[in-house]
C-alpha cells in the first residue's frame, strides 16, 4: 500500500523516502515541520506532542530546534514530549542515561516545561515494569496522542528499541537488547561489558499510532538496513519496515545511508539510466559478480538478460564492453603507491613525479592509519617517500581504565626506584581522579592526558614495525575530540586552524584521508570535516593543485570495487606485518573496532578479512589473484 507519489525510480520504494545531501538539509526539514506544528496549536492555545529519540541521529535536528527557541524566539512552553526509550537500570543522572543526553541536548536550552518531558523511568522495579509502561502509553493518549514522531534506525533494524522479532502490535515493554545494538553502544560506556542488556520502549504498535512519523538515518552504515526496511516486504525481523503499513510516514535520508536502495545502487534495474563512465563501470562489474563470470567471458545474452540490453545497444558489442572494463579495472591496480619513478604514468593511478612524494597520512585516531592501510604505508616508506602520520585525535576516549592503572603503576614504581618525585606524583594524582570518577564519570584532563600517552606510545610501536620514521609522526590531538564524550562533539575553528597549519606545513603531494559517507557526529566524520574546511582555507596554494586525495573508508569496511581508483596489493609478508602493526595498539584489543561495520568486536581478524576479500572480488573480476588488496577512491573536491 503506497501512500504517496513514486517515480520510475523509486517504484520499489515502499516507504516515501527523500535522499538530502547530507544530514543538515534532512534536519532542517523536520525542524520547520516541528516548528509549524508548534506554532499552529499555540495560535489555538493547544499542545503539540512529539515523540522523540536519542543517539547521534537527531543530534543535528535537535541543535536546530535551539537555534530556532533562542534566535527566532520558538517557545516550547506548549509541547509535550515523549521518548521512545531508557536503559533499564539506570537513572536519569547516569551519563548515558537518555534522560540525561535529553537534558543534554535539547531540554535544558529551550523553554519546555520539565513536567512536559517523559522518558521512561529505567529504575522501576522489576515487578512494576508492566504497571508503568501501561501507564506511559496512558499518557501519550492522555496527551492526545503523538503529533510528530521522530525516529533513528539501529542496525539490527530496530526503531525505539524494537530489536528483531518485535511484532507490529508490540506495545511499551521491556525488552532484552541485541548484541549487535550493545555493541554499537560499546564506545559511550567504554566498553561493552557495561552496556544495559535490557531497556524500557515503547513498542511498534504505540509507533504506528503516531500521527506522523519521521524517521532520519545518515552514514553507510545504515544503508543496508534503510534499503530493506523501505523495500522488502515487512518482517519482523527488520521491525522499521513495518512503517511501511503507517499512511504518514518519511524517511529522511542522507545520500550514505540512501546508497543500498536499487535507485541508487542498480539504477539501470527500475528505469534507464545515463551511461556515463562510472555508471558504466559500476553495471558491469555487477553484472560480472551477479553471473558469477570474470570480466571477459561476459557475453551479449548477460547483458540483455541482467536488464543491461541498453547499454549493448549504446556501446556495441559485449566484447568492446568487457575489454574496456578489464583494461580500466587493471590500471588501478599499482604495487607503487606514490608513483613508479621513470615509468610511463598514462595509466597509473598515481603519477610519477615528482619522487619522493611528500605524504600526509591522516588517522582520526590511532589504529585507523595501520588498520585500513598498514600495507600502504609500509610500500609508501620503503619506496623512499617522506611519510608524514597526523593522529587527529588523541584517541584517549578509547583507553580502558584498567589499562592507565597498568601505566601507573609502573611510573610509580620507576619513580620510587630512581626516586623521581615528580613523575610518580602525577601518576598518584591520576589514580586518585580515576577512583574519584567511578565506572562511568568524565575523566580529568591528567587521566585523558595518561591515556592519550599510552595512545601515542601504541602509534609508534606500529608505525616502526611498518618501517616508518617515527619522527614523522604529528599528534594533533584535535580540540573538538577532548570536551567530550561519544557523539558529544563539534567541530571547532581551532581544529580547523591546527589542520590547516600542518597542511601548510607539509605541503603535501598526496594526502589519504577517512570520514567521508560516516555518521556525521562520528570521530571520523567531523575528522574528515576538519580537513575539508581547512584544504577550504588553502584554495589557490600552489601546493594544493598538485595534491592528490586519497580516500580509504574506514575500519572494517572497503569500498566496492568500481569506486576503487588505486588497489594496493599485498604480498602474504606484507599483510602478515600489518597485523603485526595492528597488534601493538593493545589497548584497543577489547574495544569495538568501529560502530561503522557489522561483524567481529575483534579489530585483528577485521582488517584482515577486508582485505582479503577485495583481493577475491579482483580475482574474480579476472584479474590477478592477489593475498590481500588496500583500495583508494580519488576525491574530487
Ligand atoms: C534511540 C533509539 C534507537 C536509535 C538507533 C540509532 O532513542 O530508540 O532506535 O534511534 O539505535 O542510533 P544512532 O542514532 O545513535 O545511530
Amino acid at each position: 500500500m503506497k501512500h504517496f507519489d513514486i517515480s520510475e525510480s523509486s517504484q520499489r520504494e515502499r516507504i516515501q523516502t527523500v535522499i538530502y545531501d547530507g544530514a543538515e538539509g534532512a534536519s532542517m526539514a523536520v525542524a520547520n515541520e516541528i516548528r509549524d506544528i508548534i506554532k499552529e496549536r499555540q495560535k489555538s492555545g493547544k499542545n503539540a506532542v512529539l515523540g522523540l529519540a536519542t543517539g547521534s541521529t537527531p543530534v543535528r535536528l535537535y541543535r536546530e530546534l535551539i537555534r530556532m527557541h533562542r534566535d527566532e524566539g520558538l517557545s516550547f512552553a506548549n509541547v509535550i514530549t515523549f521518548n521512545l526509550d531508557e536503559y533499564y537500570g539506570l537513572s536519569g543522572d547516569h551519563p548515558e542515561s537518555y534522560r540525561r543526553f535529553m537534558q543534554d541536548q535539547l531540554f535544558d536550552h529551550v523553554d519546555i516545561p520539565e513536567a512536559n518531558t517523559h522518558v521512561p523511568d529505567g529504575l522501576v522495579a522489576r515487578e512494576e515494569v508492566f504497571a508503568s509502561c501501561s501507564a506511559y502509553e496512558e499518557a501519550i493518549n492522555a496527551a492526545g496522542g503523538i503529533d510528530i514522531q521522530i525516529l533513528g534506525i539501529g542496525r539490527t533494524g530496530h526503531i525505539g528499541f524494537n530489536e528483531p522479532g518485535s511484532g507490529p502490535d508490540s506495545r511499551t515493554r521491556l525488552v532484552t537488547l541485541d548484541s549487535l545494538t550493545r555493541r554499537d553502544a560499546a564506545r559511550d560506556f567504554l566498553g561493552e561489558q557495561n552496556v544495559p542488556r535490557h531497556a524500557i520502549t515503547m513498542g511498534v504498535g504505540t509507533i504506528l499510532d503516531a500521527k506522523k512519523v519521521f524517521l532520519l538515518a545518515w552514514g553507510e552504515a545504515k544503508a543496508e538496513v534503510i534499503a530493506q526496511a523501505v523495500e522488502e516486504t515487512p518482517t519482523d525481523i527488520i521491525p522499521a519496515s513495518f512503517l511501511q503499513s503507517h499512511a504518514n510516514c518519511v524517511f529522511n535520508v542522507d545520500r550514505s545511508a540512501a546508497s543500498q536502495l536499487t535507485r541508487v545502487l542498480h539504477p539501470w534495474l527500475v528505469g534507464p539510466v545515463e551511461w556515463s563512465a562510472p555508471m558504466t563501470r559500476k553495471a558491469v562489474q555487477w553484472l560480472a559478480r551477479k553471473v558469477n563470470k570474470p570480466l571477459l567471458k561476459l557475453v551479449d545474452e548477460d547483458y540483455s538478460e541482467n536488464g543491461m540490453g541498453d547499454l549493448l545497444t549504446e556501446k556495441g558489442s559485449s566484447y568492446d564492453l568487457n575489454i574496456n572494463l578489464f583494461n580500466i579495472t587493471q590500471h588501478t591496480i599499482t604495487g607503487w603507491p606514490g608513483g613508479k619513478p621513470g615509468a610511463d604514468d598514462s595509466h597509473r593511478p598515481e603519477r610519477a613525479t615528482p619522487h619522493p612524494k611528500r605524504s600526509l597520512i591522516l588517522s582520526p585516531e590511532p589504529l585507523d592509519d595501520v588498520f585500513c592501510l598498514g600495507g600502504t604505508m609500509h610500500r609508501l616508506a620503503n619506496q623512499g617517500h617522506e611519510v608524514t602520520i597526523a593522529y587527529q585525535t588523541s584517541g584517549n576516549l578509547a583507553v580502558p581504565d584498567t589499562e592507565v592503572r597498568r601505566a601507573i603503576e609502573l611510573i610509580i614504581e620507576l619513580g620510587e626506584e630512581r626516586q623521581a618525585d615528580t613523575e610518580a606524583k602525577f601518576a598518584r594524582t591520576v589514580e586518585k581522579h580515576l577512583d574519584a570518577k567511578g565506572q562511568f564519570g568524565a575523566d580529568t584532563a591528567e587521566v585523558r592526558h595518561l591515556k592519550g600517552l599510552i595512545r601515542r606510545s601504541e602509534a609508534r610501536s606500529s608505525a616502526r614495525l611498518l618501517g616508518l620514521d617515527i619522527s614523522h609522526l604529528s599528534f594533533l590531538d584535535l580540540p573538538f575530540y577532548e570536551n567530550g564524550r561519544y557523539r558529544r562533539f563539534s567541530m571547532t575553528a581551532e581544529d580547523v586552524s591546527i589542520m590547516k597549519a600542518l597542511l601548510e606545513k607539509i605541503q603535501p603531494h598526496q594526502i589519504f584521508a577517512t570520514g567521508l559517507g560516516h555518521d556525521p557526529l562520528s570521530v571520523p566524520a567531523i575528522s574528515f570535516e576538519v580537513l575539508r574546511e581547512a584544504l577550504k582555507q588553502c584554495e589557490g596554494s600552489d601546493w594544493l593543485k598538485e595534491c592528490n586525495i586519497w580516500l580509504y573508508r574506514g575500519l572494517g569496511t572497503e569500498w566496492e570495487a568500481h569506486e576503487i581508483d588505486m588497489a594496493v596489493p599485498l604480498s602474504p609478508d606484507e599483510l602478515k606485518n600489518k597485523i603485526q602493526g595492528i597488534y601493538q595498539h593493545q589497548t584497543q584489543r577489547s574495544q569495538s573496532p568501529s560502530s561503522s561495520q557489522k561483524g567481529p568486536s575483534d579489530a585483528w581478524n577485521l582488517a584482515e578479512q577486508v582485505n582479503r576479500n577485495t583481493a577475491e572480488i579482483y580475482d574474480a573480476l579476472g584479474l590477478a589473484e592477489y593475498e590481500a588488496i588496500e583500495g583508494f577512491k580519488l576525491w574530487n573536491a
